[in-house]
């Protein structure tokens, strides 16, 4: 059987998504799950590159090193490859169901937030244009996320 697989999505896949796929897969690494994480963003804009410095630099302080991951643009053979899409915001949610070709793709695609707030729709605010500590509060909460993750799947 394959492993179970779980991708992070938010715009660029260079701040909130390559954190979220740090977070998640630091708390799977604890756990001793055997679950593959991975993330990608609905824009093309950084494809190749490595994380925003500030994501890098927020993630170090808490042990988790992201530095390594390279953007890479969503792409609907996502859909066949991963079992749960977990989007940053409603943009985001917007972009993926776009490129969704069946109610089973659409099923697949979730609010990250909403695994700690259910049914709120809560979107996890862009950081690219604020300052270190919007990092920070996208860290706390990915983490919270991270957490309400492995025990759904526990
Ligand atoms: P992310 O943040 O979607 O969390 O990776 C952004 C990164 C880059 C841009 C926007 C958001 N940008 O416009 O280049």
């Amino acid at each position: 059987m394959r492993a179970y697989k779980i991708l992070m999505v938010c715009l660029g896949n260079i701040c909130r998504s390559p954190m979220a796929e740090g977070v998640l897969r630091n708390r799977i690494e604890q756990a001793g799950l055997k679950i593959i994480v991975d993330s990608a963003g609905t824009a093309d804009y950084h494809t190749g590159e490595a994380p925003d410095y500030r994501a890098v630099s927020v993630l170090r302080k808490h042990g988790i090193d992201i530095s390594g991951l390279a953007a890479r643009q969503f792409n609907e053979r996502d859909f066949d490859d991963f079992d749960e899409i977990y989007v940053m915001d409603q943009s985001n949610l917007n972009n993926v169901l776009t490129l969704a070709r069946s109610e089973e793709d659409r099923l697949k695609v979730r609010l990250i937030l909403n695994t700690v707030h259910p049914g709120l729709n809560r979107s996890l605010a862009d950081p690219f244009y604020g300052d270190i500590s919007h990092f920070e509060a996208v860290y706390a909460q990915l983490n919270q996320a991270a957490a309400a993750i492995i025990s759904q799947l526990k």
